[in-house]
């Protein structure tokens, strides 16, 4: 359908969208009959796929009882759900606050930092640091803590004074270019920061455990969280970790903050909590933070209308269900070990850069000079060009977002299935991406020689 024949007021102007009609297991359908290889969960959302006969089920039986109610009341749904996500959360992380969506998550956490600290007496820390290659939402506290760029750039008068730092990114790191190792200058960039700011200023560190949306699958040297979470306990600063895209599996372990074992004050989640199916996040805090709030009120004084509705919650626990009776994290951490070897040989490729990731978050990024590591002219559009012509062969991938490099310039994509995924329709991804990711190298003028065989293990 071309944009100029609805009413939607759209987020981007295509010469064409499809139209879907069903979605099935780890398949979209349109209503032309062509079938697409949902390769990115629809944004890193459907992690048990498509079209789940049981889920819809329960969906059904609750409707049927009560789907909303004033939140003077509980109803079972949210105590279930609230019991088992405490369940699976780093130890002492049990106060769960249900929100509709990954921004609310991220700034009820902004939020609950502030009220923290003014109810431990120290009601000027308000800053939340964050990194430049960031995302945690569009919403103005949300996006005042993201640190892409050229989303920010037309709200900026909008923003709020929060300072940012780099992320480590051994690709482009130049604080660290005169040793041969990491010496993670970037965590100690955030003690800097919070002596330039006054510690007495700073309530709140943020960051994604390992990048989604910014750039797939960047995750940081073992150290760093441990640095970070010292830095914070120094300075009393409270560590929220946004798991809105690693959260619930995605990484091949409950959450993406469980590879380093640290356990922060405050997480967001969001997506994959109830894989699509009803839009519901949660943003969960430790019995510390919970405890100092309510010592010295008896309110939190902030929520949203939707928050922890019934049937969002009942929906919600029928995945988690569905993806402990199936063991599906560990499903997601053998297919994401099995679709990032057979990617690693797309490094042969003369415009590929990178390729990385953790369990079933996968990232490409490009480059127009191998050697220089310079990026493309972004007017090329080549991240575009990689995902239409999937697209066209029936896989879906996420674009990057623009400006990895420099808030202008950077292009990557992001591949990072249902957990459902079976080794044949890894196969299927690889194929394609090898095939489009050729067919783009040889349109801008490149040699391609054949890539190593698929399943390889070279890095
Ligand atoms: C890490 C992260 N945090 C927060 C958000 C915002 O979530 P939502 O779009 O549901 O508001 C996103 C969205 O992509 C995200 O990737």
């Amino acid at each position: 359908m071309s944009p100029i024949e609805d009413r939607l007021f759209h987020r981007t102007l295509v010469e064409e969208w499809p139209l879907i009609s069903h979605g099935e297991g780890v398949y979209l359908f349109d209503t032309a009959g062509k079938r697409y290889l949902d390769a990115c969960a629809g944004v890193h959302v459907v992690s048990i796929g498509h079209g789940v006969r049981e889920v819809v089920e329960v969906m059904f039986e609750q409707a049927a009882r009560v789907c909303f109610t004033y939140s003077r009341f509980l109803t079972q749904p949210q105590l279930d759900l609230a019991d088992r996500i405490a369940a699976m959360t780093p130890p002492g992380l049990s106060r769960v606050f249900f929100v509709s969506g990954g921004s609310e998550a991220t700034e009820s956490a902004m939020k609950m930092a502030r009220k923290y600290h003014v109810a431990k007496g120290n009601p000027q820390k308000h800053k939340v640091v964050s990194r430049w290659q960031s995302w945690h939402g569009n919403t103005i506290g949300a996006l005042s803590m993201s640190g892409r760029s050229p989303w920010r750039r037309d709200y900026s008068p909008y923003l709020l004074d929060f300072p940012h730092i780099p992320a480590p990114d051994p690709y482009r790191c130049t604080l660290c270019r005169e040793h041969s190792e990491c010496q993670l200058y970037c965590a100690d960039e955030f003690e800097r920061v919070v002596r330039q700011e006054g510690s007495e200023c700073i309530s709140a560190f943020i960051a994604e455990p390992i990048l989604g949306t910014s750039a797939a699958g960047l995750t940081p040297p073992p150290d760093y969280y441990p640095r970070i979470r010292e830095i914070c306990d120094r300075h009393d600063i409270l560590m929220i970790v946004d798991e809105v895209v690693t959260g619930f599996g995605r990484t091949g372990l409950p959450f993406g903050i469980d590879h380093w074992g640290v356990v922060p004050d405050i997480m967001a989640t969001g997506k994959g909590l109830s894989s699509g199916y009803t839009p519901i996040a949660a943003t969960i805090a430790h019995e510390r933070v919970y405890d100092a709030i309510y010592g010295s009120s008896s309110s939190f004084t902030h929520g949203h209308t939707y928050g922890g509705n019934p049937l969002s919650c009942a929906v919600a626990l029928a995945v988690q269900d569905y993806i402990e009776d199936r063991d599906l994290i560990s499903q997601c951490a053998a297919m994401g070990s099995l679709l990032l070897s057979q990617l690693l040989p797309l490094k042969d490729l003369p415009i590929v850069a990178q390729v990385r990731g953790k369990g079933l978050l996968i990232g490409v990024e490009f480059t127009a000079d191998k050697a220089e590591r310079t990026p493309f002219d972004p007017a090329l559009g080549v991240t575009s060009m990689v995902v239409d012509r999937a697209l066209d062969k029936g896989v879906l991938i996420m674009p990057g977002a623009p400006g990895l490099e420099d808030g202008v310039a950077g292009d990557h994509i992001a591949i990072s299935p249902p957990f459902t995924i079976e080794e044949s329709e890894v196969g299927r991804i690889a194929e394609v991406l090898t095939e489009v990711i050729q067919e783009v190298s040889e349109h801008l003028g490149y040699a391609c020689h054949a890539v190593t065989e698929p399943g390889s293990k070279e890095s």
